[in-house]
């Protein structure tokens, strides 16, 4: 057997039995998921995805789409024009939290709920299908395959979202959202919608990894300084209210998102992406991030 699909299946094993936590219950179609399911990725240099366990179900990307948004906006307008409407310090908060710079209204940074909207809110196009167009374009690229919507969750995500409503809204009266609110907000609920397999996660990570080339087409999906400042964000603030215990136990930049997926990167080398929907109190997945640690543990990966 191919000694990294042995790791990988060690990993996987190790981490089966916990059945810690539970899946997201505030948007009513995530919580019908089977909470069971089990999936582990991993993509290297040379552009080869070895998956294990449930690697072909898919679910919806949910916060691990706001990296990739966000390297979307930063291509487009560049990393000052980005940072005026938000900002790149850790929150400490919740990934929900109704919390803006005292003042400004400006978001701690774009990946808390309140960030990603106004990141979103800067996505060029006229109205809601123009601008996720866009947006699904450049998270196929990264996926290095055509990724779709998965309408149920969009709905069930625009039923209950009332809390990201509001947090639209007052960031528009301070001027850090331009769109109109429902534009940038359908936006944002279909960009969360999107589905993917944890392979597909895996090689997004990996075209972080690799400075922005997708190791699978080839594709050149953004500079590699975008991919550097998204990384960058991504160590101080990808794990929520618990990204600096992640960076120091686990040492990898990473994204998780409320389905269960997490995606971490390992610069220059491996792109890794693991899926199991149960989730601790942060809205990180419990299985996730054990498997993302053992791995990181067992080849050495902490970055620091
Ligand atoms: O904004 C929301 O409620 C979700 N659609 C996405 C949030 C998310 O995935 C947070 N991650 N843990």
């Amino acid at each position: 057997m191919d000694p990294i699909i042995a790791l990988m299946q060690g990993v996987l094993d190790i981490v089966r039995d916990d059945n810690s936590g539970s899946p997201a219950s505030y948007i009513p179609e995530l919580a019908a998921v089977e909470p069971d399911r089990l999936g582990f990725a991993v993509v290297g240099p040379r552009g080869h995805v070895r998956s294990v366990g449930d690697d072909d179900v898919e679910f919806t990307i949910q916060s691990i789409s706001k990296p990739f948004v966000l390297a979307h906006v930063l291509s487009r307008i560049g990393l000052d024009a980005v940072m005026e409407r938000v900002g790149t310090e850790p929150s400490g908060e919740p990934f929900n939290a109704i919390s803006l710079e005292e003042g400004t209204g400006k978001p701690a940074n774009p990946m808390v709920n309140a960030g990603a909207i106004a990141t979103t809110g800067l996505v060029e196009g006229g109205g809601v299908d123009d601008r996720t167009e866009r947006i699904v374009r450049t998270l196929s690229a990264f996926a290095g395959r055509s990724l779709h919507i998965d309408e149920s969750v969009y709905r069930s995500e625009s039923t209950t979202g009332d809390r990201n409503r509001a947090l639209g809204h007052l960031m528009r009266s301070y001027g850090i959202v331009d769109a109109p609110v429902d534009v940038a907000l359908e936006t944002y609920f279909r960009q969360c919608s999107i589905a993917v397999t944890v392979r597909d996660l895996a090689v997004m990570a990996g075209t972080l990894a690799f400075g922005g080339l997708n190791p699978l087409t080839h594709e050149r999906v953004v500079e590699e300084r975008v991919a550097r400042d998204v990384l960058s964000i991504m160590s101080s603030c990808g794990m929520y209210d618990f990204s600096g215990e992640w960076l120091l136990r686990v040492g990898l930049p990473a994204k998780s998102g409320v389905s269960g997926g997490v995606l971490a990167v390992a610069p220059s080398q491996f792109g890794v992406a693991a899926y199991s929907p149960r989730l601790d109190r942060h809205g990180n997945s419990v299985r996730g991030q054990a498997i993302v640690t053992a791995l990181s543990d067992r080849m050495g990966m902490h970055l620091l």
